[in-house]
């Protein structure tokens, strides 16, 4: 049999992250397909928002705003959405942030804020989620992680770290997922035009415009393969390049990030 595929007449969609950026489009585009949609975030005026933008979608969007790093918040708003709204059977852990880190001037804060939103931020969702899904023998799970995750690039020691960590949690979490019923996936985007990204003071190759990042994100809820990853030509030549030997990653890598141009010192 093959492992359950979420359906909007099947119940509800929530989506962690939803008061901007990838988020928030996803929720427009489920909501689009008919879902009855959750949205979490902290900024409860810009969820207001999305749930008026949402009007004529066939489905709806609901604000349920939390914290995603307080446990306890997020355990009881899964318990609000589900005796509001009805079953979760598709749960879009997308909340995130990105704190650049130079390895020069390491700040241990910066780890500790991205650990607690990128990780924990997902564990504090993803556990009373699946203790639900078990007991109803079914649903699926998506969290949002990055390109990054695949091997170390200049600034990212704490947001690639923390997104390495959650594709090795989806992958290791998959083999018992499986048992239940419940589909997981690892969302894996290369730049994508948000907040996120605008503080970005470099070149961003390949550059990819909201809307159609979220369209590939339902596409391949919907297909339902472990890794959705886009946009394809930069996340299959970053897979090709981190097959290498290190000693032969890093020049390379300093080359194309143009950290072989930075002095020593
Ligand atoms: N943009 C990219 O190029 C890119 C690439 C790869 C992966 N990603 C990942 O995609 C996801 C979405 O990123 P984005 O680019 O759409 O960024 P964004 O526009 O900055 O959105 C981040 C979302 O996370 C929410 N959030 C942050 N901290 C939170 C907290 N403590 N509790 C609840 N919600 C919190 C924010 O809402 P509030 O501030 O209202 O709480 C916001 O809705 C992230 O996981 C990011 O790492 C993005």
């Amino acid at each position: 049999m093959s492992l359950y595929r979420a359906r909007p007449q099947d119940g509800i969609a929530w989506i962690t992250g939803a008061s901007t950026g990838i988020g928030r489009q996803l929720a427009l585009d489920l909501a689009a397909e008919g879902y009855t949609v959750a949205a979490t975030a902290r900024d409860e005026e810009r969820l207001a928002t999305l749930s008026q933008d949402a009007a004529g979608r066939k489905g709806r969007i609901v604000p349920f705003p939390a914290d995603v790093t307080e446990s306890a918040a997020m355990a009881a708003t899964v318990e609000a959405i589900e005796r509001e709204l009805g079953p979760i059977v598709l749960a879009v852990f997308n909340a995130g942030t990105y704190y650049p880190v130079r390895g020069t001037e390491p700040k241990a804060e910066r780890y500790v804020r991205t650990y607690q939103i990128n990780v924990f931020g997902v564990v504090f969702g993803l556990v009373p989620v699946v203790e639900r899904m078990k007991s109803r023998g079914r649903g699926q799970v998506a969290i949002t992680g990055s390109v990054t995750a695949y091997g170390g690039l200049p600034t990212a020691s704490a947001y690639g770290a923390s997104k390495a960590a959650l594709t090795n949690m989806a992958a290791s979490l998959k083999f018992d997922l499986d048992l239940i019923n419940v589909r997981i996936q690892i969302i894996n985007p290369g730049f994508v035009e948000t907040p996120l990204t605008e503080k970005n003071e470099f070149p961003m190759p390949a550059l990819m415009p909201v809307d159609k990042a979220s369209r590939r994100i339902v596409q391949g809820l919907t297909s339902g393969g472990f890794e959705i990853t886009f946009p394809r030509r930069l996340s299959w030549a970053l897979k090709a390049v981190n097959m290498l030997p290190y000693w032969l990653y890093f020049p390379i890598m300093a080359k194309v990030t143009g950290w072989d141009r930075r002095r020593r010192g």
